[in-house]
């Protein structure tokens, strides 16, 4: 790109307080405020300066989910940046536009400062999505939402040494974007949903409780080539997707909201009569492909998933902060082949995550996957006994980790590392 641009940011890790519950203050924390954190905006060619801030008494690192970034600037545990010190990284952005996130990840420590509030969302924007007729007025018809199930004590506390689970730690109490009692002001319009599933370990299904369908229009990493039409869709913990519910062509006499697979609420909506003008969205929309080459390619990474509890492993292995696990060399396609292997009690899905990369997915058990994940993806949902291949390929040099995202699973070292060269 021709962009000489340079944005600079400050991202500060720090603890605050936060009145989730009315009348009661709960110990969190934040980027740059007390919870959650800013969204950053990066656009496809320029350079980004970041300077890190660690607040907290603990150290952390700043990982940035599914961007395409040096090995040294990706934030993995070698990154930690302790107590009170800080550090700059600078990267040219490279990759289309998608709805991205970040968020800490010491070895060990990751699901914890997860927890307590260390996430925030990244929107990388480009010429193509510019130019195309879609909802992006931002609080007004395109809304991040951040879906994380949280457990408080009594004193409304967020005490994670109380709540941990080995396999993934659920609360029973539900938040948006922060929020335990959000509710979505919308026109009777199209209106785009950037869902992102921040769980540690809790798979969402949304679906329209009045069954109507919505769009989906992107995945982890960027539009897909066209709307997928859906009535329901399932994110595994740090998968997004982009979605666009049409509130002109739902009976607004009903309560709307969005749900779960159980039918419990997550979002209701107050729906006004206000309409801006009409969004046609295009039927072409990006130029995704998976080519007859990279479908010919031999595999020549296997990943075996397997485990529950703390006794998680990859390819029969813990994570080792000293050991690597694969080489592959940057700018050439690979393919991943991904097992995951049940065990005595059945298994479960494990959300397998790459650093670095926006990957293919070739097919889920030798099929051709769904429609809605012909898309760039950097986590896909492997169910047990399930096959996934993924065509992989890294722009920059480094070490990057590979995991699944159940953030206990990763933190008890269901993690390797893949250099790249
Ligand atoms: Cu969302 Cu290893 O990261
Ligand atoms: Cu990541
Ligand atoms: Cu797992």
């Amino acid at each position: 790109s021709d962009s000489t641009e340079e944005t600079k940011y400050t991202v500060r890790a720090k603890m605050g307080e936060t009145e989730i519950f009315d009348g009661t203050k709960t110990q969190t924390y934040g980027y740059n405020g007390d919870f959650l954190g800013p969204v950053l905006q990066f656009e496809k060619g320029e350079t980004v300066t970041i300077n890190l801030i660690n607040e907290l008494d603990v150290g952390t690192t700043f990982h940035w989910h599914g961007l395409k970034i040096p090995g040294e600037a990706d934030g993995g545990p070698h990154n930690v940046i302790e107590p009170g010190e800080e550090d700059t990284i600078k990267f040219e952005v490279t990759q289309e536009a998608a709805t991205l996130w970040f968020h800490p990840h010491p070895d060990g420590d990751t699901s914890e400062q997860v927890y307590k509030g260390l996430a925030g969302l990244i929107y990388i924007e480009d010429e193509n999505i510019k130019e195309l007729d879609l909802p992006d007025d931002y609080g007004k018809n395109d809304f991040p939402l951040i879906f994380q199930d949280r457990t408080f004590d009594e004193d409304k506390q967020l005490n994670y040494d109380a709540v941990m689970n080995e396999d993934g730690t659920v609360g029973d109490v539900s938040l948006i974007n922060g929020t335990v009692n959000p509710k979505l002001t919308v026109g009777q319009e199209k209106v785009r949903l950037r869902l992102l599933n921040g769980s540690n370990a809790r798979n969402y299904t949304f679906k329209m409780n009045t069954g109507d369908t919505f769009a989906q229009i992107a995945t982890d990493g960027g539009l897909l080539n066209e709307p997928v039409e859906m009535e329901e869709l399932t994110l595994t913990p740090s998968e997004r997707a982009e979605i666009v519910i049409d509130f002109s062509k739902i009976d607004d006499e009903r309560d709307v909201a969005l749900v779960n697979d159980s039918d419990d609420i997550l979002l209701p909506f107050e729906v006004t009569d206000e309409a801006a003008a009409e969004i046609d969205i295009p039927d072409k929309m990006n130029q995704f492909s998976v080519t007859e080459a990279e479908k010919d390619l031999p595999v020549t990474k296997e990943v075996e998933l397997f485990g529950m509890m703390d006794m998680v492993t990859i390819n029969g292995k813990k994570f080792d902060p000293e050991r690597i696990d694969f080489t592959q060399e940057r700018g050439v396609t690979e393919v991943w082949e991904i097992y995951n292997k049940p065990d005595m009690m059945g298994g479960m899905i494990h959300p397998f995550h790459i650093h670095g990369a926006q990957f293919k997915t070739l097919s889920r058990d030798g099929e051709a996957p769904p429609r809605n994940e012909r898309g760039w993806k950097d986590t896909i949902s492997v169910s047990p006994d399930e096959t996934v291949r993924l065509a992989v390929q890294f722009n920059d040099k480094g070490v990057y980790m590979f995991h699944c995202h159940i953030l206990e699973h990763e933190d008890n070292g269901m993690m390797g590392q893949i250099k790249v060269e």
